[in-house]
């Protein structure tokens, strides 16, 4: 069946997934998302997600290092930065895989974020090592929390053990298969990304420009479906939201001169802010 396209008008249906601040509220009231990732000189894709979390209204937000590889500086002093190995997954929404590197160290810690009670993002080198391991991949189609998975084409194709071009020639069917064999939300990214369910049901995006063909935009669009999880928003409507709302982001910043040309990952999150307060 022919998937519909996700229009502003779906994502003002969304719009009361948003908490209302209530005067009496605390940091508590709006979850807190852990970023996994950040292998050593790989830093920037985690930190960026994690910005975006806290610019996307999550309460609490940790950047978390693989094998300790924390920077010198993250740029962004209201994170908390940890070292991986010494955090209780169980106390936060888990956005792994950006700057995660295949690490023996990186495949253990998937392993135990897919083992967690929580809601799940699962992004970059996540999706890689998942590709290799068919019992994660049993592991992660058995959780009973929210699980949203984020392949740009080849890493789904790695995922389906076929090519890029075949994942590109029938997007809507890879995205579908992949929903269905890992029983996850599935956003596949790139030019029209199309967001699938593990039922069959798919949207394809209409937001977005080639500004976005740059170094990062992933990792923000991580961080943003992250904050929406830690929000409570169900996995579906996070990941339909978080796509729109990134690239209608990119489409105002082109708007007004920043892009096509030169747009970087990390001026998408003031926009982004921006969108959702104006939802
Ligand atoms: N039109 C619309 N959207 C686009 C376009 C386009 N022409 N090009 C890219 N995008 C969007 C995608 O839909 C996606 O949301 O930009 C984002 C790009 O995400 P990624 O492909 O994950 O790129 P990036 O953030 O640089 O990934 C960083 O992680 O996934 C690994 O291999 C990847 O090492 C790289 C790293
Ligand atoms: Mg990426």
């Amino acid at each position: 069946f022919a998937p519909a396209r996700l229009h502003l008008n779906d994502v003002k249906f969304f719009a009361h997934h948003l908490r209302t601040r209530r005067h009496n509220s605390h940091k508590g009231s709006y979850g807190s998302v852990a970023v996994i990732g950040g292998a050593r000189g790989m830093s920037g894709a985690p930190i960026l997600a994690a910005r975006t979390a806290i610019h996307s209204g999550a309460g609490r937000v940790y950047a978390l290092f693989v094998e300790d590889a924390l920077p010198a500086d993250p740029g962004q002093p209201e994170l908390m930065c940890r070292a991986a190995h010494d955090f209780d997954l169980g106390q936060a929404t888990l956005v792994i895989g950006p700057g995660l590197g295949t690490s023996s160290a990186a495949h253990a810690l998937l392993s135990q974020t897919i083992a967690a009670d929580s809601a799940l993002l699962a992004d970059a080198d996540a999706l890689n090592l998942l590709a290799g391991d068919a019992a994660l991949q049993d592991a992660l189609a058995r959780r009973q929390a929210p699980t949203v998975l984020t392949p740009h084409p080849l890493e789904a194709a790695r995922l389906l053990g076929t090519s890029i071009s075949a994942v590109q020639a029938d997007r809507l069917s890879a995205a579908r298969a992949l929903a269905a064999r890992l029983h996850a939300v599935v956003v596949l990214k790139g030019s029209g990304t199309v967001i699938a369910a593990p039922d069959g049901d798919a949207v394809i995006n209409t937001t977005g420009n080639p500004a976005l063909a740059t170094a990062g935009t992933g990792d923000v669009l991580a961080g943003l479906c992250g904050a929406l999880l830690a929000q409570d928003w169900p996995r579906w409507e996070a990941a339909l939201a978080a796509v729109w709302l990134h690239g209608m982001a990119a489409d105002v910043l082109v708007t007004e001169g920043s892009g096509p040309i030169g747009l970087t990952a990390g001026e998408l999150i003031p926009a982004i802010r921006t969108a959702l307060n104006r939802m």
